[in-house]
């Protein structure tokens, strides 16, 4: 069983968004998900349709009350059971507790229901209070969700270190990632925040970001997960991915074997930094040729599938002077292209979408989006 905190002090940076979601994915990949809700306001409740002010929630169980299990509400989605929160649970910050087991009085409880799970999604408030120090003392990994405006970078550095506090105090490292929310890349202030968390965190920055949209709270006020209120979504696409490559952070934690050689050899190589490596779905150029250069483009998650490509570089005629090549369940388009920005689009099975793995995007005015494309000139460094 492994604990992923999500928490984040700053308010509305997308913390309970990223816990319903993230545990619906991994419920849909068929892993037994407890999602607990540590916020007394319930979002997370809320969000899977479950709240009941009346429901019994964490507090009961830290009294001593009655036990962990009692509280959980099962199935509210495929593989995702929730453990609720009501506004009692605020209460919880302030009971009587041996100083020595004030952070890890939760890592306690969950004990008793490791067996259940393959994962617990735990929600946390947006205060460093109890609470969040016991759900991050009991954390195989924080992932901290950062809000891409003015201040959504306020107060990291010193969740940073308190995160490395409690390991410290507990003798183990924790692990953290960092997921870019909210993320509107139209607009250059976006952009340029982007840069900063990349070379600022540099390796805990996931690859996968969130989009900015409105699918987002539709769901939520409809109770269910966007996989379900939009499955084909590029935001569905997304936590998706999130899922896949926490599961795969976690497992590289317990065991480093079973790594292809590939992959060992990448790792010896300087390791891309975080910016460049969250957009390496969009662009990665090799060579030069004539003043055009090679361009490679990574599509994730469609291997298998028919997948065209059509832009504004061969008159959107589907694959035009495009070479394909699939490599370990990525399809790669090659073309051969100018310095400047181009727009494109998918087309998988014969459907044109944008492409999820690129969150570049701009209206293409006809009530969808076009992903952008940047080839930039040669003695700029872009992509693997
Ligand atoms: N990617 C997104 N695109 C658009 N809206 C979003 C996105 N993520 C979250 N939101 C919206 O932003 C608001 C805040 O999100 P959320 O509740 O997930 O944040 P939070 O960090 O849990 O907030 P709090 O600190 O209050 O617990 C909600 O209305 C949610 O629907
Ligand atoms: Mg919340």
């Amino acid at each position: 069983m492994k604990i992923i905190t999500v928490a984040n002090q700053k308010g509305g940076c997308g913390k309970t968004t990223t816990a319903i979601n993230l545990a619906a994915c991994l419920g849909k990949k068929e892993q037994r998900v407890l999602l607990l809700d540590l916020d007394p306001q319930g979002h997370s409740s809320l969000g899977f349709g479950v709240f009941n002010e009346d429901a019994r929630d964490l507090y009961d169980v830290l009294t001593g009350e009655i036990k962990l299990e009692d509280i959980i509400l099962p199935n509210v989605f495929t593989g995702v059971d929730v453990a609720p929160a009501t506004k009692m649970l605020a209460a919880a910050e302030h009971l009587p507790v041996r100083s020595d087991e004030r952070d890890i009085q939760l890592e306690k409880h969950l004990a008793s229901i490791r067996e259940r799970y393959d994962y617990i999604v735990i929600d946390c408030p947006p205060s460093m209070g109890l609470l969040c120090f016991n759900a991050l003392t009991a954390a195989d990994l924080v992932l901290i969700p950062i809000e891409m405006s003015l201040f959504g970078m306020h107060g990291i550095d010193r969740m940073y270190e308190i995160i490395h506090q409690l390991g410290e105090r507990h003798g183990r490292d924790i692990p953290i990632r960092v997921l870019p929310t909210l993320v509107d890349s139209r607009t250059r202030l976006c952009r340029q925040f982007l840069h900063e968390v990349g070379e600022r965190f540099a390796d805990d920055v996931l690859s996968v970001m969130v989009q900015f949209t409105v699918r987002l709270k539709e769901a939520v006020r409809q109770g269910v997960p966007i996989i379900a209120y939009d499955p084909t979504s590029t935001v569905a696409v997304q936590y998706d991915r999130l899922a896949n490559e926490l599961m795969s952070a976690l497992q590289e934690n317990v065991v480093a074997v079973g790594k292809t050689e590939a992959e060992s050899e990448s790792e010896a190589r300087p390791r891309l930094t975080a910016m460049k490596r969250v957009f390496e779905g969009a662009r990665s150029r090799l060579g030069g040729h004539g003043g055009k250069q090679k361009v490679v483009l990574r599509i994730y998650d469609f291997a298998g599938r028919d997948v065209k490509l059509a832009g504004s570089f061969n008159d959107w005629r589907p694959d035009q002077g495009v070479v394909t090549r699939t490599e370990n369940g990525i399809v790669e388009k090659i073309v051969m292209l100018m310095p400047g920005a181009y727009e494109y689009r998918l087309i998988v099975d014969g459907v044109w979408q944008e492409d999820p793995s690129n969150p570049e995007q701009v209206s293409n005015y006809s009530g969808g989006f076009n992903s952008v494309l940047q080839v930039e000139e040669e003695h700029e460094t872009a992509g693997a």
